[in-house]
């Protein structure tokens, strides 16, 4: 076997296994290998077991990277994150907190369209500088790759300013970015009242040019009762999946209009948030494999009631959890506050946790294939944790344990 690091002295090694989604009891299937060791060939994995077994290496000596028994699992996959925007809404956080309910602030032209307001007047550079901060803090808590949606500009400019500073961020830092377009984030103040006719702006002009131009794989809409309803959406995004792009959703977050039910329809590649979904939405999209992204990060922000982790994964769902990092609803990227609150409050167990946040947030970006677990042939995106077990993920809560961030076989961040 070749290789060019060896990562040995791991006292255990947990990983969920396959190149598809774990859904269901699946879920709970992580394989635990103790003394392991991992053998990496340039970006990838090629061999991982336990030491006893190890085959000896041919040819020029790997690095060693001794992991003083300390517990390794794959790189955390955020799946959901609006991580290119202007300005900040530390004032509408204070008045959620006062009690002022999210809907009423986008209703008064806050929210969304405050940042809005800022994005439209980043430049490229301002994108790139805040988004390269953010992505670094991102990777010291073990993300290796991370999906960012545009939606902060809404016009034709801003919009591509925002998948352009996310092209650039994915050239200059080591964290792999997945690019969606949310255009129909809003309906913007040009088009107010008028959400069919910024639809068919959408995919008349804006479309076409992002395909072209290669600038997404994924389009996104917030379909919600006043943003974007079920009609709309259908629209939006069977002309999305035309042009070539695989669909998101923000579905059922502050009311339940079928959003989910929708997303099954459609064969979305995930619906996200679910707040509010029906239970027969979720077992169409159980039947139709759409991944179901859960955010409890927003929920505990929007003190909104966690989504029904335990009744998706019960009746065959697959669930991933992501941050869904954004100005409004949710600032933060805490992957390990998402953790602990799966933990605490959606009665995740914390097999069903790591899957989440490895295995099947690769799944809610298309990227199963090669990244989300710690497989021979899978990208070398690995963590240590300052910890013996996986077991100590949502257990520390809120804090972060990893200590040493492998990306793309290469140690991208160590702390002292
Ligand atoms: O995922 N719900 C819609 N979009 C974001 C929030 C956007 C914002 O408030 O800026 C979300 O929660
Ligand atoms: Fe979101």
């Amino acid at each position: 076997m070749k290789a060019t690091l060896l990562v040995r002295n791991i006292g255990e090694l947990a990983t969920p296994t396959g190149t598809s989604a774990r859904a269901g009891s699946d879920m709970r299937g992580v394989s635990v290998i103790h003394d392991a060791v991992i053998a990496v060939d340039g970006e990838t994995i090629a061999w991982v077991g336990p030491a006893t077994e190890a085959p000896a290496i041919e040819g020029a000596p790997p690095k060693i990277l001794d992991a003083g028994g300390q517990a390794a699992i794959p790189g955390f996959i955020d799946s959901h994150t609006h991580l290119v925007f202007g300005g900040y809404r530390e004032d509408e956080f204070y008045w959620r907190a006062a009690g002022v309910p999210y809907m009423e602030i986008h209703e008064r032209g806050g929210g969304i369209a405050n940042s809005v307001r800022a994005t439209r007047e980043a430049s490229l550079d301002d994108m790139i500088s805040s988004g390269a901060k953010r992505l670094q803090r991102m990777l010291e808590l073990g993300v290796t790759t991370v999906e960012g949606k545009s939606g902060y500009g809404l016009d034709l400019d801003t919009e591509i300013r925002q998948l352009e500073a996310m092209r650039t961020l994915a050239t200059v830092q080591p964290v792999d970015i997945v690019p969606t377009y949310l255009g129909a984030h809003s309906v913007p103040e040009e088009y107010k009242g008028s959400p069919g006719d910024y639809i068919d702006y959408m995919i008349d002009t804006v479309l076409p040019l992002i395909r072209q131009r290669k600038l997404a794989t994924f389009c996104d809409i917030f379909c919600e009762r006043g943003v974007f309803e079920i009609e709309d959406s259908r629209r939006f995004l069977i002309a999305a999946r035309e042009a070539g792009f695989r669909l998101k959703m923000h579905a059922d977050e502050i009311e339940r209009i079928g959003g989910a039910g929708l997303a099954a329809e459609l064969r979305a590649t995930s619906a996200d948030h679910l707040l509010k979904a029906s239970i027969d939405d979720l077992d169409a999209m159980a039947e139709a494999g759409v991944v179901a992204t859960c955010l409890p990060l927003t929920a505990f922000s929007l003190r909104e009631p966690y989504a029904n982790a335990r009744a998706m994964i019960d009746r065959g769902l697959a669930v991933a959890l992501a941050t869904d990092l954004n100005p409004g609803s949710c600032y933060s990227h805490s992957i390990p506050l998402t953790a602990a609150l799966a933990a605490l409050y959606m009665r995740m167990s914390i097999e069903e946790i790591l899957t989440a946040l490895t295995l099947n947030g690769a799944a809610a970006i298309g990227l199963a294939n090669d990244r989300g677990s710690i497989e021979p042939g899978k990208l070398a995106d690995i963590l240590l944790l300052d910890a013996p077990s996986y077991r100590h993920l949502a257990y520390h809560v809120g804090m972060n344990i990893v200590s040493t961030v492998i990306k793309r076989g290469t140690v991208a961040n160590a702390r002292p």
